[in-house]
């Protein structure tokens, strides 16, 4: 099995500079095209006397930003959100909500999403017909240390902490508020799941038999690079959805009709 992956997926993992990461890096365009505008801006009225409107110069910001995103090769769904950003803003600024209103969104979003902007990982759950595979690749015949990197709010390891009562089954959870949740629905439901708060990248993944991940594209390479310095021979990574580029699975079942798949790699 090749257990290295090349330098620039090593680059797609989430420890890159903070400046090079692709939130940033939108943000720092969106700053460079309100320059630009507020240039075209000048140079057209010095020029023929017409004062550009206000929505003129949100558009033109909104195309810029967009350009730049295409030059500097940011993937292809920035571009339309580069694009419809700023009208969004002048949009959002014109409803006269209350401001308190955008500070309780903003505080839900980052209880939910948190360090997403780094990690590139966002929360998006799994379904049960994900736990019902996953619990079918587990070892049946002793006790087991499973681990879902990323647990979001907990459904997967109070799942399999149901079926496999003898095993220890833990999450660990970068982002608060789905940590909170998983937290508050394991003690309803006296469950024997553990919930860490935490990032995963610093835990030892050798402590577990079975390390489970429902990630990002972003995220494999690194995942990757760790799982084989860490993860003991004989023990199974398995993630949903996303593979290892480069790196042949030995599991591929494919779960849903629109093909969705749950890779594992024996270690
Ligand atoms: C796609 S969700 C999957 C949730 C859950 N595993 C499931 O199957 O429903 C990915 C989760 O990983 C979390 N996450 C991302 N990077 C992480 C990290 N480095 N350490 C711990 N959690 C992380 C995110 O906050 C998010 O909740």
């Amino acid at each position: 099995m090749d257990r290295s992956v090349s330098e620039d997926n090593a680059e797609l993992s989430g420890r890159k500079p903070w400046f090079r990461l692709p939130a940033v890096q939108a943000l720092l365009m969106q700053c460079v095209a309100l320059l630009i505008v507020l240039l075209i801006i000048v140079a057209v009225f010095f020029v023929t006397g017409f004062k550009l409107s206000f929505i003129d110069a949100v558009l033109i910001q909104g195309a810029c930003a967009a350009a730049l995103s295409r030059w500097r090769q940011l993937a292809s769904w920035w571009l339309p959100m580069q694009f419809i950003f700023p009208p969004a803003l002048l949009a959002a600024w014109m409803l006269h909500l209350p401001s308190g209103i955008y500070l309780f969104a903003f505080l839900i979003f980052l209880a939910v999403y948190w360090t997403t902007f780094r990690t590139q990982v966002p929360f998006y759950p799994s379904n049960p017909v994900v736990w019902t595979a996953v619990a079918g690749l587990l070892p049946q015949s002793r006790t087991i240390r499973f681990i879902d990197i990323g647990s979001g709010f907990g459904g997967l390891v109070l799942h399999l902490a149901r079926l496999r009562g003898e095993s220890k089954v833990i999450g660990i959870e970068l982002a608060p508020l789905p940590w909170a949740a998983s937290r508050v629905r394991a003690a309803f439901r006296r469950s024997a799941g553990t919930f860490i708060r935490g990032d995963y990248d610093h835990l030892d993944l050798g402590d577990f038999d079975v390390v489970f991940g429902y990630l990002s594209p972003a995220a494999m390479p690194a995942l990757w690079n760790k799982a084989c310095a860490e993860m003991r021979p004989g023990t199974l990574l398995l993630s949903y959805e996303f593979a290892i580029p480069g790196v042949q699975s030995q599991i591929t079942n494919i779960l849903t009709p629109n093909g969705a798949i749950l890779y594992g790699w024996n270690m």
